[in-house]
């Protein structure tokens, strides 16, 4: 049988960081062995998000060593770059003949960054027509995404339905694929985990730094004596441990009854969540290493990327400009 085929992307925001992981990547990663995966690093996308372009590279560079270091294999998935297949923009333009504007202006996404202050230009307003062409073009049958992204999808299968009755049948309707997403709040334990929030530790963060974070988070805030009696339900690091502890074997009950018998100072408890972190990191940090250490792999992984996914992109467009008496 054949497998079902994958599409997910993101937007190269420079140095991803936990939250990312437990969210979305941790997936990809085993969906690997599963589908026939296709991860898209969305540079034209990041443009909706700035006009200063120079650090663009970096941070796409810095995203693909995130994913390898985490595990995605260019071995068994599509790794490729948004803007080297120029077939996206392509069946863009198609697509946005048939999507009325009021389809977009309804978007979730669009109105908040409007309310944010973001200038409405056509790119705003026109980013999830190329969202779906990045999934259409390689007809994918599912696409993992977070909640936010759950309208874009929406819309993605009403366009893939409307070019579908227009000019035959060509696209499968993507289906959503949420996340099995372990959410964790930020190191403020207010927010969730965002670089826009600061309150992140990235999957690159030095030991040093991790417990210097680590140390700053805030605790339960009526234990304030060693001896008072905690509260873990309600705790950011006890949270924390529960995440991340007990791949390491760590022993859950035990930190619950010392926090809340006032055996366990909360410095401790967060030196022990420290080494629990630095210890996650460091499968990352080794691979990131040798990946930092030979720079051409990543070129090379890309190339590959793009010669896989641009046989399959203009495949898809020659059928779409066939049907449309367009060759
Ligand atoms: N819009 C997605 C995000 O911000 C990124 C993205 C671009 C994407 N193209 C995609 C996600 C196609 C899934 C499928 O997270």
């Amino acid at each position: 049988m054949e497998k079902e085929r994958i599409l997910s992307g993101m937007r190269p925001s420079g140095k991803l960081h936990l939250g990312n992981y437990l969210g979305a990547l941790s997936d990809w990663v085993k969906q690997q062995d599963i589908y026939e995966c296709f991860f898209m690093i969305a540079d034209w996308h990041a443009l909706t998000d700035r006009t200063d372009t120079r650090q663009i590279k970096q941070d796409t560079e810095d995203m693909l060593i995130d994913w390898l270091a985490v595990g995605l294999n260019p071995q068994k998935s599509t790794l490729f770059l948004q803007s080297e297949i120029p077939e996206h923009a392509e069946l863009h333009l198609i697509l946005s003949m048939i999507t009325p504007i009021p389809w977009l202006e309804r978007c979730p996404t669009y109105k908040e960054k409007l309310e944010m202050g973001q200038e409405n230009n056509y790119g705003l307003l026109g980013y999830p027509i190329l969202q779906t062409a990045d999934i259409l073009i390689y007809k994918a049958n599912r696409v993992p995404v977070g909640e936010d992204q759950l309208p874009h999808l929406e819309l993605s299968r009403e366009i893939a339905r409307r070019f579908n009755n227009l000019y035959g049948n060509i696209f499968p309707e993507p289906e959503p694929f949420r996340y099995n997403a372990v959410k964790i709040l930020g190191l403020d334990g207010k927010k969730k985990m965002s670089k826009s929030y600061s309150n992140e530790i990235a999957l690159s963060e030095e030991p040093r730094l991790v417990e210097k974070k680590v140390l700053g988070m805030f605790t339960d805030p009526e234990k304030i004596y060693l001896k008072d009696s905690g509260h873990p339900q309600e705790c950011n690091v006890y949270s924390y441990h529960q995440t991340f502890g007990p791949l390491l074997g760590e022993d859950l009950d035990g930190i619950f009854k010392d926090c809340q018998e006032g055996r366990l100072p909360c410095k401790e408890c967060k030196k022990n969540l420290a080494q629990v972190l630095v210890k996650t990191l460091a499968p990352f940090r080794e691979r990131r290493k040798e990946l930092e250490a030979d720079r051409s792999k990543l070129k090379k992984i890309l190339a590959k990327g793009k010669r896989a996914a641009g046989e399959v992109a203009r495949a898809t467009l020659r059928e779409v400009r066939e049907a449309m008496h367009m060759s």
